[in-house]
């Protein structure tokens, strides 16, 4: 059977987080919307499947002081606390699987790229989108990226769903509100070219 976390931890232990096929150098896009979200320095942000990403490094450096990263692989957690050195400790990291996350505090900004979009089955759809609601803060932001409608059919040697705004709305519900939709052609370290679109909801908790 599937094992995911087994699956994750493989990854990062057999190939370096550069050679990956999501490896961003600079995370253009996803720093242009974490800037139009107009969240506040201490505002806790965090990065779900963040892996060995560099965002955290990029928005630590601008002064972000309350960021979180979350991966199911500990060894993604590991490749990214080595990178950032003594800064890491300034961090805070949560090794767990996002459908089965339970927030240890409230959080203004959620970003996911290429997460959400291994989710094949209903059922973890419906824990993640439990989760999601449970940490984000009302008006918190949520910003998303998942392969393009017509674009890769797999990531990383599993199938994923590939979303457009209406079939990603239908799974979050009515109390998210999209306020902005970008295209992205992702070169890979591989030079392929894949297809992202990265959604920015903010979240109108109805109470
Ligand atoms: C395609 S990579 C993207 C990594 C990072 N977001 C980026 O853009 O560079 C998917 C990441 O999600 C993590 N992941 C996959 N399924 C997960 C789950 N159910 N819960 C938490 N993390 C998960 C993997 O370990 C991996 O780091």
């Amino acid at each position: 059977m599937f094992d995911r976390k087994t699956h994750w931890q493989n990854v990062y232990k057999d190939k370096s987080s550069l050679d990956v096929s999501w490896y961003q150098k600079e995370p253009t896009l996803s720093l242009e919307l974490v800037h139009s979200a107009k969240v506040k320095s201490d505002d806790a942000i965090i990065d779900v499947g963040g892996g060995a990403s560099v965002l955290v490094d990029h928005l630590y450096k601008e002064g972000f002081s309350n960021l979180t990263v979350l991966d199911i692989s500990e060894n993604a957690l590991a490749s990214a606390r080595e990178r950032l050195g003594d800064s890491a400790k300034n961090i805070e990291w949560l090794e767990a699987d996002i459908t089965q996350f339970n927030a240890p505090h409230p959080f203004s900004l959620w970003h996911d790229r290429a997460v959400f979009h291994f989710l094949t089955e209903k059922s973890d759809r419906e824990s993640y989108v439990k989760s999601l609601k449970h940490a984000l803060k009302s008006n918190g932001h949520l910003i998303i990226a998942a392969f393009t409608i017509g674009g890769p059919e797999k990531c990383s040697g599993l199938d994923i769903v590939q979303y457009d705004a209406e079939k990603l709305i239908a799974e979050l519900g009515k109390d998210f509100e999209l306020l902005e939709e970008r295209n992205e052609v992702h070169i890979t370290p591989a030079n392929k070219e894949q297809t992202f679109t990265y959604f920015h909801f903010i979240y109108v908790a109805r109470i």
